[in-house]
């Protein structure tokens, strides 16, 4: 997609941060911008910044792990712009760290029915419309470099943005024939509201964690991400992805070594037990039998 005037952008966490860089970003490309996000006082005031710019924004308040939410939010975006969305930005997306081994179901539900649930929810809202209107459009999934490996004191956070690289890829090959893009992007740090997610954390889930949130830890957070990359700066290298309908939008490059470090293990690790090959022929040929079979009734499925 190369031209964005006049398109709507539906954009999760549109009123802080990385989701608030893209609303600016694209609406000064034209787009009418829907921000939703859950903090009523975010959006109000990201709504007056957006518009003092002249630019074009309506804004929803949205809990995007609640399913019903989200197609009432879909309904509202349809009636005041006649249609769905051709650009969906799946930016929202909380973080809360501690030791795994002190992680309980709430830290995990919170962190995954935000990071996880509720980008499957976006897309299962507004993937079948934006196909049953033809035209042409874009879906981008805000991950985290944290996506690449596992962590000690990140793990739940980094296992839900593994989990979106790897939907991403899969959209990247299903999603073409119906002329629509997939792109993953994965930062490594931002300057953004994110040391203060906790604040988002629904009660009944936030009674019961076992990671830090005292202020102090939040501070040390809050200094971390004061050093990161401008949101609009972080909004442009999107752009410029969706402009070449690239899948993986990686514009930290201080972080590449570390990235080639982890899957060079992963290869090492297939080279020590690299000693069936007839067996490893055999199976490889089963697969791409199954593949090819499969392919044939791929397109009878819905
Ligand atoms: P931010 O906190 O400034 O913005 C996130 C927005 O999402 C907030 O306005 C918040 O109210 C909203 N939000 C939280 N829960 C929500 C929910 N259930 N429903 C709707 N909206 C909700 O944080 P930031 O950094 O801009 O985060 C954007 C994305 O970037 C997230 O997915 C985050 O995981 C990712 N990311 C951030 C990094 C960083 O260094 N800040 C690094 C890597 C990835």
């Amino acid at each position: 997609m190369k031209d964005f005037n006049g398109k709507v952008a539906f954009i999760t966490g549109g009123a802080s941060g990385a989701g608030f860089g893209q609303a600016q970003v694209f609406g000064r490309a034209g787009c009418r911008i829907v921000i939703a996000d859950i903090r009523q006082d975010a959006l109000d005031d990201a709504t007056s910044r957006l518009r003092a710019e002249g630019i074009e924004v309506h804004s929803v308040r949205l809990d995007i792990s609640d399913r019903a939410a989200y197609a009432a939010a879909a309904d509202e975006v349809e009636a005041v712009f006649g249609g769905p969305p051709q650009l969906l930005f799946n930016t929202a997306g909380v973080n809360s760290f501690g030791p795994l081994e002190n992680a309980t179901y709430e830290d995990f539900d919170w962190i995954f029915g935000v990071n996880l649930n509720g980008v499957i929810n976006g897309i299962q809202t507004f993937l079948p419309r934006m196909i049953a209107s033809g035209r042409d459009g874009h879906i981008v999934t805000t991950s985290s470099m944290g996506g690449f490996a596992g962590s000690a004191t990140a793990a739940i956070y980094n296992a839900t943005k593994a989990a979106l690289i790897n939907l991403m890829e899969s959209y990247a090959i299903t999603l073409p024939k119906y002329g629509i893009g997939a792109s993953v992007l994965c930062p490594a740090s931002i300057r953004s509201n994110i040391a203060d997610a906790q604040d988002t954390r629904p009660a009944h889930l936030a009674a019961n964690s076992g990671f830090r949130s005292d202020e102090a830890f939040i501070e040390l957070q809050r200094r971390l991400y004061s050093g990161g990359m401008d949101p609009v700066e972080l909004a442009g290298h999107v752009k410029r992805a969706i402009e070449n309908n690239d899948l993986y939008i990686l514009p930290y490059p201080e972080t590449k070594e570390a990235v080639r470090a982890h899957f060079e293990k992963i290869l090492d690790a297939f080279a020590a037990r690299d000693s069936d090959p007839e067996g490893a022929q055999q199976r490889a040929q089963a697969f791409e039998e199954y593949r090819a079979e499969a392919a044939k009734t791929a397109g009878s499925t819905k």
